[in-house]
């Protein structure tokens, strides 16, 4: 009777394991080789059977353990390499996929061209110094040898923020007051001031009521006109070519005696005439000259002993040339077609 139990439980081995899951396949351990399991009971049943018999049924029960062990691990080697292959279909990378595009940034072209101007001019010396936005009358008119009522205000269109007195700079040359105001009139000075400068001006494709100057101011003892050239032929022969020549031509402006507008020579054409230069070879890049003895005094330096010269950029149309660009909004409006071209600009 001992013996049907082997042959049934040997008989239910056949299909036992068919289709057999992973946590299945415990669960039937358990139930075949667990303190309780079926095979395991068969070693308590030895003591009833005779003796000349016990032999043989001990040799059954140890065969059928392991016939059990066998399809147990072999069901369980299948099981664990079905699920490593499954795991590895899952996590398959398809190389032929085409790439994600990441999009590399560009630095804006102002500020590059700001950033290369400072660095010429640090390298003969120069700091480059801040100044606040919203300014007072004082230091963008008056300082500056612009009284009120002066008619030289009126070709900067003044944005007031506050009364008369207050403003949204429309020039960065208030720095230079600024900078000659805390230097106490007994140091020289070399200084550029890059920065934003507003004006009541309507938009269109060369003005913009927000935009960009770079003033300069140098401060020390006998400075000339040909210290000016001298420095204006390093910075733009940097900026647009070692062939690239300068001009003056007399000019007005309030702060500055003699005053000039600065030329450089086209380098499109070269100076022989296309429509970059309109057909003169020339460029128009800055309005500069030597620092009115009045502004020298206002801002507490001697003239009879101090000279000077001042300049001012404007940042956007330097990139314009620079870079091709034929409307000033363009800096402003953040297209990103046009942005994303500015890298591909590069001189
Ligand atoms: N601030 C002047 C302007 O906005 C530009 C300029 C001209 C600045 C001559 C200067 C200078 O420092 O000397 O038109």
């Amino acid at each position: 009777m001992h013996s049907d139990k082997i042959k049934e439980i040997s008989e239910e081995l056949k299909t036992l394991f068919d289709d057999c899951t992973k946590s299945k396949l415990e669960n039937i351990k358990t139930e075949y080789l667990g303190k309780n399991g079926k095979i395991t009971l068969l070693n308590g049943l030895i003591k009833d059977v005779p003796n000349e018999m016990k032999k043989e049924f001990g040799m059954q029960v140890n065969a059928l353990r392991s016939e059990f062990n066998e399809k147990y691990e072999k069901v369980k080697s299948e099981l664990e390499e079905a699920e490593i292959n499954q795991k590895l279909a899952s996590e398959a990378i398809d190389i032929t996929l085409p790439g994600t595009n990441i999009k590399n940034g560009a630095p804006n072209i102002l500020e590059k061209i700001v950033e290369e101007i400072e660095s010429v001019f640090m390298s003969m010396g120069y700091d480059v110094v801040d100044g606040p936005e919203i300014e007072e009358d004082h230091y963008n008119f008056e300082l500056l040898n612009i009284p009120k009522g002066h008619p030289a205000r009126d070709a900067q269109d003044t944005f007031y923020v506050k009364g008369e007195d207050y403003l949204l700079r429309s020039q960065t040359s208030p720095v230079q007051a600024r900078v000659m105001l805390a230097s106490g009139g007994d140091k020289p000075i070399r200084m550029i001031c890059p920065g934003k400068t507003y004006r009541r001006d309507a938009d269109d494709a060369t003005h913009s009521h927000q935009f960009m100057q770079i003033e300069g101011l140098l401060v020390d003892k006998d400075v000339s006109l040909s210290d000016l050239k001298g420095t204006f032929d390093v910075v733009v022969k940097k900026l647009f070519g070692e062939s690239t020549k300068t001009r003056f031509r007399p000019s007005y402006y309030q702060f500055t005696e003699p005053s000039v507008e600065t030329d450089i020579s086209c380098f499109v054409c070269k100076g022989k005439g296309c429509s970059l230069c309109k057909n003169t070879g020339w460029i128009t890049v800055s309005g500069a000259g030597i620092v009115h003895p009045n502004v020298l005094k206002n801002c507490g330096y001697d003239p009879k002993v101090w000279t000077g010269f001042a300049f001012g950029f404007g940042a956007e149309r330097l990139a314009m040339l620079k870079y091709g660009i034929n409307d000033i909004r363009t800096f402003y409006q953040t297209d990103l077609r046009e942005v994303e071209n500015f890298d591909r600009r590069e001189a």
